[in-house]
């Protein structure tokens, strides 16, 4: 990545990193296991307190360097570059989500393949059924759904982001999102539809806990793609004169409403069938969600199809964004081809990826299993609740106490600026990484 983006291209880019599993998958999952509304709230708080401002600081760091993490902190540091250049690597994270995630978006293309041979089940306990039958035994589906987005995936870094993304989003972001409002706007005909509702917004902080606020963080960075060098390398090719902060405020927007939206829905149905909310653990949304479209008969398996589809494309656009600052990286650093850097990245992404398959498969007995954590669940945690923390806070450091005030400001100046600027600088210096390494250190201390 070298050559700009196009204005659009980037904004649709970067939201197209954002808007992924993360909104869809990740974060109805962890509001069913972490209790709901409070959860939503953390959520919100953390991503506007800490999300926010960090997403800008990595924009300057890529903008004022032009360059991928790890050559970004060595060029902008004045003195130990070769120190500051190690916090580049913590876009390592980044090829551990990228292997667990291509195992989701291949489980979300079984899923199309059951949509169009109407194997949706009717009820919520033949769809748990036929989750965990695809979790625990079916080790061939998964294997040939995930090698088949890898292959995607891979096809399209190989082409260069910026084409690439730039035509997929154009059109898939409205698909899904007139999507989700369509099956909103069935789900409020639901009886569970008002106890989705209260589940995610009225807040009881009896539900908040150590733990939860850690997941919330941790949801913030993955939601926004912070602390792993994405926004850094994106941001390297940014055009001039794009107003980054309104940007910035709309991609946050869309990522939470979608969240918000697929949480509804999803809750409807949980609610609507009596089941438990924090049991399905990573199958939440498609135990709920193919009941839903089951319902809707030969409707619902179009619609399923239609949905599914923009769920992968929306996870490949985020994929993507997992594998360039790496890419990106060896090829600045060691003059490789693209090619070449796309084929040690892509083994190391596939092998990853298997183990994740084999973690949750039942016939390994826990042989992908430590500390009573599946593979697939270390990788999770580990990048979400630590690196991309750590990430946040040395470029919180970094783009707060290193870097010269001056030249940032004369880099937000056209979009924000006077006492806005300031704010955002003290949140940068003081409360944003003060708040992660409070909730990280209160971890341990439990
Ligand atoms: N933000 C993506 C999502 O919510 O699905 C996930 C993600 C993308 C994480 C890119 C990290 C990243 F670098």
């Amino acid at each position: 990545m070298s050559s700009k983006f196009s204005k659009i291209g980037f904004i649709l880019a970067v939201a197209g990193s954002a808007v992924g599993l993360g909104n869809a998958w990740k974060f109805p999952t962890l509001v069913g296991q972490n209790g709901g509304s409070a959860f939503v709230l953390l959520y919100l708080i953390l991503t506007l307190g800490v999300g926010f401002v960090i997403f800008l600081a990595e924009l300057a760091l890529g903008k004022l360097s032009e360059k991928d993490p790890v050559n970004a902190y060595r060029t902008l540091a004045p003195k130990h570059k070769k120190a500051w250049s190690f916090a580049g690597f913590t876009m390592i994270a980044n090829i551990l989500i990228a292997s667990f995630y291509s195992v989701i978006i291949g489980w979300i293309l079984k899923y199309v393949f059951l949509s169009i041979t109407f194997e949706l089940p009717f009820d919520i306990n033949s769809a748990k059924d036929q989750f965990n039958e695809l979790l625990h035994k079916d080790f061939l589906s998964q294997l040939i759904c995930f090698t088949l987005v890898f292959f995607v995936i891979f096809y399209i870094v190989s082409k260069g982001v910026k084409n690439g993304i730039e035509k997929l989003n154009i059109w898939m972001m409205p698909t899904l999102f007139i999507l989700l409002i369509m099956m909103l706007v069935y789900t409020m005909s639901k009886d569970g539809f008002y106890m989705a509702a209260k589940f995610l917004f009225v807040p009881d902080f009896s539900k908040i806990s150590v733990s939860a606020v850690l997941e919330a963080l941790g949801m913030a960075f993955f939601s926004l793609s912070l602390g792993v060098g994405t926004i850094i390398t994106y941001s390297a090719s940014l055009p001039d004169k794009t107003n980054f902060i309104t940007s910035t405020l709309n991609i946050i927007f869309i990522n939470i409403l979608v969240g918000i939206l697929m949480g509804l829905i999803v809750f409807t149905f949980i609610f609507e069938f009596s089941a438990d909310p924090a049991a399905s653990g990573p199958g939440l949304i498609f135990i709920s969600l193919s009941t839903l479209f089951s319902k809707l008969g030969i409707i619902g398996s179009i619609f399923a199809v239609a949905f599914f589809i923009s769920l992968i494309f929306a996870g490949i656009t985020s994929a993507i964004s997992m594998i360039e600052p790496f890419a990106f990286y060896l090829i600045n650093t060691y003059e490789m081809s693209r090619k070449k850097a796309l084929i040690i990245i892509g083994f190391i992404v596939y092998i990853l990826g298997i183990f994740c398959i084999l973690s949750y498969l039942s016939f390994t007995h826990g042989y992908f299993s430590f500390f009573g954590m599946s593979f697939f669940d270390i990788l999770d945690s580990l990048s979400s609740k630590i690196i991309m923390p750590l990430g946040g806070i040395l470029v919180a450091i970094f783009v707060g106490f290193i870097m010269k005030k001056e030249g940032l400001k004369i880099l937000f100046k056209p979009y924000m600026r006077g006492i806005y600027f300031e704010l955002w600088y003290v949140f940068l210096r003081f409360i944003s990484p003060l708040a992660v390494i409070i909730i990280m250190i209160s971890i341990f201390i439990r």
